[in-house]
């Protein structure tokens, strides 16, 4: 039963003490967050890792974030995935074998030096990819400030995976008429390839892209008076539809920022919806589409059973499931995050 699990938590983490720290991702279920030391967004968890003693980091989230939290931690420290089945569809769109095979291509068709950001929602070598082609990693919280750094030190950003992402943020800075969606392996290069200050590579994240301008106008019909808060993960149309969009720290800070009785519309991974919904007794939370369960299957794989068993395998002294980056990439990959964590 979910008490007796909770028990058996409570045990293990009491043995444990202060040697273990429990991260979740704003996307996990509820049964995991109620165990986790802190919840927060894909850069806030990254800091949080960053600035963490303990010996033992358990990342409830996917793939990509605990190899990131691998990389910024200490070498006496170790990072679990509590399922190592975790692993976000987009980060396996842009593969760095991929990449580095598509990049003469780019560099190619596009006019000066292309800098590539890549989205945290990445596998570490191309991580590491992008900080010795001169680049960087962000987050959705941070995607604006890496452009300007990128554009400061190059002619033009290539962005991946995140096609909506990288569109999004250009268009919020001005830049939407300069960016283009680009075939690297196309017989030829689209003229407006040669003088784009962005180029997207063709990735996206699966639940996000379900979300459609239609929902937000039925959104907004059902109740009038709502604030519509999107992740930019979502297409730009419905970017541009919404009233506010930023990454899941700042659809949470909405929501805590709300007007007692104020309805907020929520067009983000069901979890953190029915999150806010719990958290927030006040505020009417909506999810934008009630229809169509915006559901992860990635984050949904780190099940709580899991996390007991990670637990209570370390009280025993036996380690499973531990994430450790390459060190052929490693050294790469943590520039590229630390230049992120450096904006
Ligand atoms: P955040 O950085 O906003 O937490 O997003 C992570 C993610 O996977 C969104 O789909
Ligand atoms: Fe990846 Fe989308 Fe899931 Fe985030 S919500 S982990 S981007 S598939």
């Amino acid at each position: 039963s979910e008490k007796e699990r909770n028990q058996r938590i409570a045990a293990a983490r009491a043995e444990l003490g202060d040697d273990v720290l429990v991260l979740g991702h704003n996307y996990q279920r509820r049964e995991v967050v109620e165990h986790a030391d802190e919840i927060g967004d894909s850069y806030q968890l990254s800091e949080y890792a960053a600035a963490s003693d303990a010996e033992h980091v358990i990342f409830c989230g996917v793939t990509f974030m605990a190899e990131s939290a691998d990389l910024l931690t200490d070498d006496d420290q170790t990072v679990y995935l509590p399922s190592m089945e975790a692993s976000c569809p987009m980060a396996g769109m842009a593969e760095a074998l991929q990449v580095d095979s598509a990049w003469q291509h780019i560099t190619d068709a596009v006019d000066g030096d292309v800098i590539p950001i890549t989205y945290m929602n990445s596998y570490a070598d191309l991580k590491a990819f992008c900080a010795e082609h001169g680049g960087l990693v962000c987050t959705s919280s941070n995607a604006d400030a890496a452009f300007e750094w990128a554009l400061s030190r190059g002619d033009a950003v290539c962005f991946l995976p995140d096609k909506h992402l990288g569109w999004n943020t250009a268009n919020a800075m001005g830049l939407g008429s300069q960016t283009v969606e680009f075939d690297p392996w196309a017989d030829e290069a689209d003229g407006e390839v040669a003088d784009a200050d962005v180029v997207l590579w063709n990735g996206y994240c699966q639940v996000h892209e379900r979300f459609t301008a239609e929902h937000v106008a039925e959104a907004r019909e059902s109740h009038p008076n709502a604030t519509v808060v999107v992740h930019p993960e979502c297409r730009p149309e419905v970017v541009e539809a919404a009233d506010v969009t930023g990454s899941t720290a700042t659809i949470r800070e909405t929501v805590t920022d709300a007007d007692p009785g104020e309805a907020i519309i929520v067009g983000t991974e069901i979890h953190l919806v029915n999150h806010l919904d719990r958290w927030h007794d006040d505020v009417d939370v909506y999810p934008l589409c009630g229809d169509a369960c915006m559901d992860c299957n990635a984050m949904r794989q780190v099940d709580p059973n899991y996390l007991t068993w990670i637990l209570e395998s370390l009280v025993a002294g036996e380690e499973h499931n531990s994430v450790r980056v390459d060190d052929g990439v490693a050294a790469s990959a943590k520039v590229a995050l630390d230049r992120m964590l450096d904006l």
